[in-house]
């Protein structure tokens, strides 16, 4: 089973959800992440990004910046999106009914939302802002967990 998380720049959001998830899922999940944008092609996520996970004990150092293609869609099981702007780019590439099915709004996915459907991007804020997000993050990935793990009946 793969799973990819998509954000903006995946510098912020979709590391930490990567970083995340692939932690509590078992061996044979693949967890990847991916961006809109591909201005951060190549760098690791930001310095933030990597402090906070390292406090959660989460080495996301090693990760690097991609664009989202249209292949992923084909390759991965499940796509989900850090907010509803993700999202509608994502669906954009889909090419058919079956891709469609696989992208899905990561906090609606969750059942964790309030007011929106959008993890909040804390690229323009402080440490305060990316620990906010880790925590929204990780109660999310463990709600994702348990229904990648719950058999449909
Ligand atoms: P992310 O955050 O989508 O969570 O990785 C951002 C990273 C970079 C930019 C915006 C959001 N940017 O405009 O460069």
């Amino acid at each position: 089973m793969k799973i990819l998380m998509v954000c903006l720049g995946n510098i912020c959001r979709s590391p930490l959800a990567e970083g995340i998830l692939s932690k509590i899922l078992p061996e044979n999940f693949t967890v990847d992440s991916a961006g809109t944008i591909s201005l951060h092609e190549g760098e690791h996520p930001d310095k933030r990004a990597i402090e906070t996970a390292k406090n959660h004990g989460i080495d996301i150092s090693g990760q690097k910046s991609r664009p989202v293609t249209v292949h992923d869609l084909q390759n991965f099981d499940h796509i989900y999106c850090m907010d509803l702007s993700v999202f509608e780019d994502v669906i954009s590439l889909a090419q058919n009914e079956e891709q469609r099915k696989k992208i899905a709004l990561f906090l609606e996915e969750a059942g964790n939302y309030g007011e929106n459907t959008d993890v909040p991007d804390p690229y323009w804020s402080g440490m305060d802002g990316f620990e906010k997000v880790f925590l929204l993050l990780e109660e999310s990935c463990e709600k994702i967990k348990t229904k990648l793990l719950t058999p449909k009946s």
